[in-house]
């Protein structure tokens, strides 16, 4: 790993870096000869600390980087809250004497910043309650799949204004494409996420879903309380009453593919209907995380 380059939202990434991204995973998707005989993790070891539980991040990861030669560790809520028995900048500056790539799943973004800064490899972030730039490549990654292009495309999110609609919404502005959140009042992207990339219709909030998705490629939701929030999950039940994906919103737009990041809450911000019908890519989607990271991982390695 010769250039320190730290992933910690999508904004790292310059827009030629992020198309490189996908270029590769797409090759490397269609041609796995390619990455397991060259190898370019051979040797080298990636820690995972993670604060919050996952399936499809983790086991993407720890599978991505075998595929490349490498070997992960990983250390769960169980190894303990990072930053607690000691602090994170001790641990990010012990832990870059053992590993050549760090994975971080947090609870606070502030912290994997801080962590980030003391740490002299690189640190891919696993998820934050900012950002989840790593699903966010997957996501382009499908897109591009499915319809052909990113510039000129149409995102319909709707549902809560959270981490993987921030992340999405910034990989979106950087291939061309524009997202048009609906969320309810409060649950919207916050102001200064809106001068940032609301300047020139990249970014658009509506409060109503059907208006949303008039014209849109893609249907995008995740849940309504994200992990940390739980506290908060009966008064957000009750604030996305109206903004579920279901078979008469997607009926409205009768192209778009549907799209979620799982895990998905069955019956609160999607229908199994619509989850399990022929319009949602979600497994493909999930699937495209294994490949977008792999291609992460080869361009850090370089
Ligand atoms: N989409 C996603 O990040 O899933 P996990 O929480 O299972 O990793
Ligand atoms: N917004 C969700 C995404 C889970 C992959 C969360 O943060 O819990």
């Amino acid at each position: 790993m010769a250039a320190i380059k730290h992933l910690l939202n999508l904004e790292e990434l310059a827009p030629d870096e992020l198309k490189e991204i996908l270029d590769l995973a797409v090759r490397q998707k269609s041609d796995p000869e390619s990455y397991l005989r060259a190898r370019p993790l051979y040797g080298k070891v990636a820690g995972l600390f993670f604060e919050k539980p996952s399936l499809r991040t983790r086991l993407s990861f720890e599978v991505g980087v075998l595929q490349l030669g490498g070997h992960c560790i990983y250390m769960g809520p169980e190894a303990g809250q990072l930053g607690v028995r000691e602090s994170l900048e001790d641990t990010a500056r012990v832990s870059s004497r053992y590993v050549d790539l760090m994975v971080l799943r947090v609870n606070k973004h502030a912290a994997l910043e801080t962590f980030a800064a003391s740490s002299t490899k690189p640190v891919i972030n696993a998820l934050s309650d900012e950002s989840h730039p790593c699903q966010a490549l997957a996501d382009l990654l499908t897109i591009r799949e499915k319809l052909g292009r990113l510039k000129d495309i149409t995102v319909a999110f709707v549902g809560d204004g959270n981490n993987v609609a921030r992340s999405l919404a910034r990989g979106l502005a950087k291939s061309g494409g524009r997202m048009i959140l609906a969320a309810p009042d409060g649950y919207e992207f916050d102001a200064e996420f809106m001068r940032k990339f609301g300047q020139n219709g990249q970014v658009r909030v509506v409060r109503d879903p059907a208006q949303a998705v008039l014209g849109a490629e893609v249907i995008y939701t995740d849940v309504w309380t994200s992990m940390g929030q739980e506290t908060e999950a009966a008064k957000r039940l009750k604030a996305f009453q109206g903004y579920q994906v279901n078979a008469a919103l997607i009926a409205r737009a009768p192209n778009a593919i549907v799209m979620h990041d799982l895990p998905a809450h069955r019956g609160e911000e999607i229908t199994s209907e619509v989850l399990d019908g022929p319009r949602a890519v979600v497994l493909d989607q999930a699937e495209n995380r294994l490949h977008a990271q792999r291609a992460l991982l080869t361009v850090l390695a370089r």
